[in-house]
């Protein structure tokens, strides 16, 4: 391959090789972490773009390690096209050279954005659960993000029974059938929103909400993992244990932590971060209340997931390779 030449990844080689790799992808979102923690990545402040019906994000990153990458995530989010029976959010990962800068590869990233959000809500949970296995997990909204959430937990720390709420009972039933059928040493069970708060051992939020709506919960140790970011009232997250993947990200965009730091005036009550978990910088130690996780998601994480997809279909045959695709200025 000339670096003048582009390859395209589709979806389904994604799929076709992050399949049963949860192993793979764990290790590529840990070492992305504490790459980020020893400073060897960039990752600006995300950029929106509101049009009509919808939002995108551009996500420039880059990991500066003995494997340099370089890229972009654009993802877009359309929380009409649920209704059409389709999937709200769609990625697209481009990657350049880090030597030259010239483009390398297009790869859809909607699996791969999907995989690395669950992957990091694992490492966290199973750095702050109080055990190697979960009795119970719920998981509030039923969609694709809640799917590899209970997924890599799942690998993480086996689960007995999941709690499913979600605001359309169809989906529920849906996310349920599936349960049944690829993992069934696992029992769904359709609950509220308030049974899943007062008795699972870790909860997951994975809505589609902009606005919070939740304004208490239980005063009892269990563990948040609040992936959807905007669903706790700011009160909620000042009262509790907070572990964040990056305090500046995370402050910002108008999350339920952005917030609550807006309120008091500062993030001392943000603890520390995954990364600090992960080194030991942070001695997590199990509060009376809640532990809320709130991972705003870098794109250096689905760069790092990224590499094994490139590294597993670098003589793939069925990867598209557009010969001489940067044709330069000079003819
Ligand atoms: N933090 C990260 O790194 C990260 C990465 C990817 C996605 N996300 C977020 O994860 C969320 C879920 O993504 P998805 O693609 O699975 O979404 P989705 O739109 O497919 O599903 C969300 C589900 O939540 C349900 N819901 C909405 N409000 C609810 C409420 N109040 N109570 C219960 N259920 C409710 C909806 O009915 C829907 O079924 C999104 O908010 C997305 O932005 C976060």
């Amino acid at each position: 391959m000339s670096d003048h030449d582009l390859s395209i990844i589709s979806g389904s080689m994604v799929r076709s090789v992050l399949e049963g790799r949860e192993d793979l992808v764990l290790e590529a979102v840990t070492n992305a972490y504490l790459a980020h923690a020893a400073g060897q990545t960039r990752s600006p402040r995300t950029q929106p773009l509101f049009t009509d019906g919808g939002r995108f994000f551009a996500m420039p990153a880059s990991i500066a390690d003995a494997q340099p990458i370089v890229g972009v995530k654009w993802v877009g989010s359309f929380v009409g096209n649920l209704a059409a029976g389709g999937e709200r959010a769609s990625a697209t990962l481009i990657v350049n050279d880090a030597i030259t800068g010239r483009p390398m590869a297009v790869v859809d990233g909607t699996l791969i954005s999907a995989k690395r959000t669950a992957a990091g809500a694992a490492i966290a949970l199973r750095l702050v659960a109080p055990s190697a296995s979960l009795d119970s997990l719920g998981l509030v909204g039923c969609g694709p993000i809640n799917y590899e959430v209970l997924r890599f937990v799942n690998h993480v720390l086996p689960v007995k029974n999941v709690y499913l709420a979600d605001l359309d009972p169809a989906r529920t039933e849906a996310f349920a059938a599936r349960v049944r059928s690829e993992f069934p040493a696992v029992t769904p069970q359709a609950s509220t929103l308030d049974e899943v708060l007062e008795s699972a051992d870790a909860v997951s939020f994975a809505t589609n909400t902009s606005v919070p709506h939740i304004h208490s919960v239980p005063a009892r140790p269990f563990v948040i993992l609040h992936i959807s970011l905007r669903d706790l009232a700011p009160s909620v997250i000042a009262g509790a244990y907070n572990i964040v993947d990056d305090v500046e990200h995370v402050c910002s965009a108008r999350t339920s932590v952005h917030l609550a730091s807006e309120e008091l005036g500062h993030t001392r009550f943000i603890r520390g971060t995954i990364a600090d978990l992960l080194s030991g910088a942070l001695r997590y130690e199990r509060p009376d209340g809640p532990t809320i996780v709130s991972p705003f998601g870098m794109a250096i994480l689905d760069l790092a997931v990224l590499r094994v997809v490139l590294d597993r279909t670098a003589s793939h045959p069925e990867v598209t390779r557009v010969a001489n695709f940067r044709g330069g200025v000079w003819a």
